[in-house]
């Protein structure tokens, strides 16, 4: 049962769920402070009442009689700027006098019984929650109000953050940088995990120690980025992924953002998380408010696995939304890889029926299908139907696909604009530029200004008009270049910093409305690959495209580190050809299957291409998916073997009912004389029996804990190995 309370007397607020607790207390001065996050306590009586100390070079209240209490180090809950606190700062807030010197406390709170609701951002939902907002108050700014707010839901053991500022005086108020959370630590014996990458090698798990000084995580993009993801995890040296602490911070935002971890003198450590403060500002008038994104703080003592779980439940119940949330995802085929821009109605039909043989669900036409789209240097804004390549349209191969039984659908690249494009002709503004300076091309196209909402509205008619004509039951939404030379011609000097956020907010306004308008359509994002893989994006679109990298050895790490947050039925895998066409790699047709069908499955080559043989095998893999699709898209998965750890990589997905486990086991390069490896199962029921057709019968205890032998057969590099359990 979660419950926030607050005890009057004692002047601690409490928030707790069935195993952890999250507590503050109005300290002096009505100061805010960071009491404990971690381990449920059942009886909180202020054992960590900061100790009074004097601090030399710590600046202490004005109406102290002593030196012993200084907000320079006592744990906080959210820091203003320039008042005695000289670490990183939540909140940067410049005043019409020039200054930027906050200074907010405890004004008052309010209890209810439902999660708070934001205007115009992705957000956590639920029925079932509590929230705490508390306002705060800074005595120089009598008519600004700031709100912190804290959400539980039912059963999930987070703690939801956002803040909001409200501006009720005539003076102009330039927001500076203003964090959706801070989270102090009296510890700081952690390590930092966090997902560094690039274009097809997004999200390369690292562990890293945490140093004194700043250290931080950040885009600066546009978009969440390939090169870092709006998540980090703080851990102790002997966590790993079944014990431990672990502690999650998620932001929900696709936009440019910034975590920073600081590790003061006393080695305590304080923790930020929001919207990044670089080329930001936001001029709030009078009776505006600004909200900040949300941020999701996990705790578990059930290390990474246990931390992941919790993710993957919130996210799946109360991120998603839409009739897709909790639906089977179709299995797909794409013809990208099969035919990149070069293909006509033909060859398009021959590959949907060849697929439909296979037992495939949908076919997705990707890019090229558009205006005069036969390389990537033209007609992005173009969204007519290119007639030379679709002699009868759209309507000819969606037909096809329909003949055969196979649901429909389409690539779209909405945010984009091509120089060569009758678009760009008629709008050469909307492109976000700033005058008399060159625009940095991109894969050769430009960011169309989604801040603006002219420029939303056309495009919005164009989708909706695609939508609405044809019988499509899928889109892939892509964007494939990050923001340069930010700048809106709609909006005046003093509000260029706003561009970066409102460009996000305008993409989260347009869809909100597409997803209401067409709620049959199972939208799945996708940013040059994993570029925007980030909790806001699939708040709209329940799936996200994980890498461009397709390569099956690549894609261990890429998802493997990707499930440390998002839930296996958000992530998006395919089979592709071999040699793989971004590493040359040449791996079986199993390993390719296995890895594929650890996530939302789906193919991505030219399947009249393949061998009687391949087809027979593919037919069987679809078939195998089917049947245990429920299993893997919405069981719990563990995963039991890192691949960045060494050439073993292993995971699990385990029905909720725990009768069902199945079991990947990948093996990137062979040895001869090679050890065993026994591979020890996670989240059975330890008396049960459950019994495995090739290797006999054993107890959830025997294979949690004894383990299986695995890689027995020396049969080159590049293997898989599938086990499947079943409860006798
Ligand atoms: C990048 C995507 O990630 C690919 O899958 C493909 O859709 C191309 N864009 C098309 O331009």
């Amino acid at each position: 049962m979660i419950s926030i309370t607050f005890q009057a007397e004692q002047q601690v607020f409490h928030l707790a769920t069935d195993t952890m607790s999250y507590i503050m207390k109005i300290e002096e001065g009505d100061l805010l402070a960071h009491h404990y996050f971690g381990k449920r306590i059942v009886d909180y009586h202020g054992i960590r009442q900061y100790p009074r100390i004097d601090r030399s070079f710590s600046p202490n209240l004005y109406d102290a009689t002593d030196r012993l209490f200084s907000k320079d180090t006592l744990p906080q809950v959210y820091s203003g700027y320039g008042a005695g606190d000289f670490r990183v700062p939540a909140l940067v807030l410049e005043q019409a006098n020039g200054s930027k010197v906050t200074d907010f406390r405890y004004a008052a709170h309010e209890i209810y019984s439902e999660k708070n609701e934001i205007h115009g951002l992705p957000q956590i939902h639920s029925e079932n929650s509590q929230t705490l907002a508390i306002e705060m108050q800074d005595q120089s700014l009598p008519d600004v109000q700031l709100f912190l707010y804290f959400s539980l839901v039912e059963g999930k053991d987070a703690v939801i953050r956002s803040a909001k500022l409200v501006n009720r005086s005539s003076e102009k108020l330039m927001i500076r940088k203003f964090d959706s959370c801070q989270l102090d630590f009296l510890e700081s014996d952690f390590e930092c995990l966090n997902f560094p990458g690039a274009w097809g090698r997004e999200r390369q798990l690292v562990r890293e120690k945490i140093n004194t000084g700043i250290q931080t995580i950040s885009s600066s993009r546009g978009a969440s980025s390939h090169q870092q993801n709006p998540f980090t995890a703080l851990i102790k040296e002997q966590t790993n992924e079944f014990v431990g602490d672990a502690y999650g911070i998620s932001l929900i935002y696709s936009g440019s953002f910034q975590f920073s971890i600081e590790k003061d003198p006393f080695n305590q450590l304080r923790v930020n998380a929001g919207l990044n403060p670089l080329n930001f500002n936001w001029l709030l008038t009078k009776d505006q408010e600004f909200q900040t994104p949300e941020v999701v703080l996990v705790y578990s003592d059930q290390g990474l696995n246990g931390m992941s779980q919790i993710y993957h439940q919130l996210y799946t119940e109360n991120l998603l939304r839409g009739n897709y949330q909790k639906q089977q995802r179709p299995i797909l085929v794409n013809n990208w890889e099969a035919t990149y821009f070069d293909f006509d109605e033909a060859s398009i039909t021959t590959l949907i029926e060849e697929s439909a043989e296979l037992g495939i669900e949908l076919f997705v036409l990707d890019d090229g299908w558009y205006g005069k789209r036969n390389n990537d240097q033209t007609s992005l804004g173009d969204w007519e139907v290119n007639a030379e390549k679709l002699t009868n349209g759209l309507n000819g191969i969606i037909n096809a696909a329909k003949q055969k039984n196979m649901q429909f659908g389409l690539w779209l690249e909405p945010e984009m604009i091509s120089e060569t494009s009758e678009l760009f002709k008629q709008h050469p503004d909307w492109a976000i530029q700033i005058p008399n300076r060159e625009k940095s091309k991109s894969r050769d196209q430009f960011v169309l200004d989604f801040s603006r909402q002219e420029v939303r509205t056309h495009i919005y008619q164009k989708v909706a008009a695609i939508l609405t004509q044809y019988d499509i039951r899928y889109v892939k939404w892509d964007c494939n270049r990050n923001l340069s030379e930010v700048y809106s011609l709609a909006l005046d000097a003093a509000q260029q910093g706003e561009v970066h956020h409102r460009y996000i907010l305008g993409l989260y306004e347009f869809l909100e409305q597409l997803t209401q308008d067409f709620p049959h359509v199972l939208f799945e994002s996708c940013s040059g690959g994993g570029g925007r893989f980030d909790p806001g994006m699939l708040y709209y679109m329940p799936q996200t495209w994980t890498s461009d990298n397709t390569d099956a050895v690549a894609r261990l790490k890429i998802q493997y580190s990707t499930s440390l947050v998002y839930p296996i039925v958000t992530m998006g895998s395919h089979v592709s050809a071999s040699p793989n066409h971004q590493t040359g790699r040449t791996t079986s047709l199993k390993m390719r299957g296995d890895v594929a069908m650890s996530g939302v499955f789906g193919y991505e080559l030219d399947v009249k291409e393949l061998s009687e043989t391949e087809k027979d095998e593919i037919k069987e893999q679809v078939r195998f998916y089917k049947q245990h699709r429920q299993l893997i898209q919405f069981g719990d998965f563990y995963r039991l073997l890192s691949p960045f750890e060494g050439n073993d990589t292993a995971w699990a997905f385990i029905s909720k009912d725990q009768k069902e486990c199945l079991v990947f086991y990948f093996k990137v390069l062979e040895e001869a004389s090679a050890p065993l490896c026994i591979l020890k199962l996670a989240g059975l029921k330890n008396d049960e029996l459950y019994h495995n057709e090739k290797l006999g019968t054993f107890s959830g205890s025997e294979l949690m804990n004894a383990g299986i032998y695995t890689s027995i057969e020396q049969t080159g590099d590049f293997r898989s190995e599938c086990y499947y359990f079943k409860m006798v």
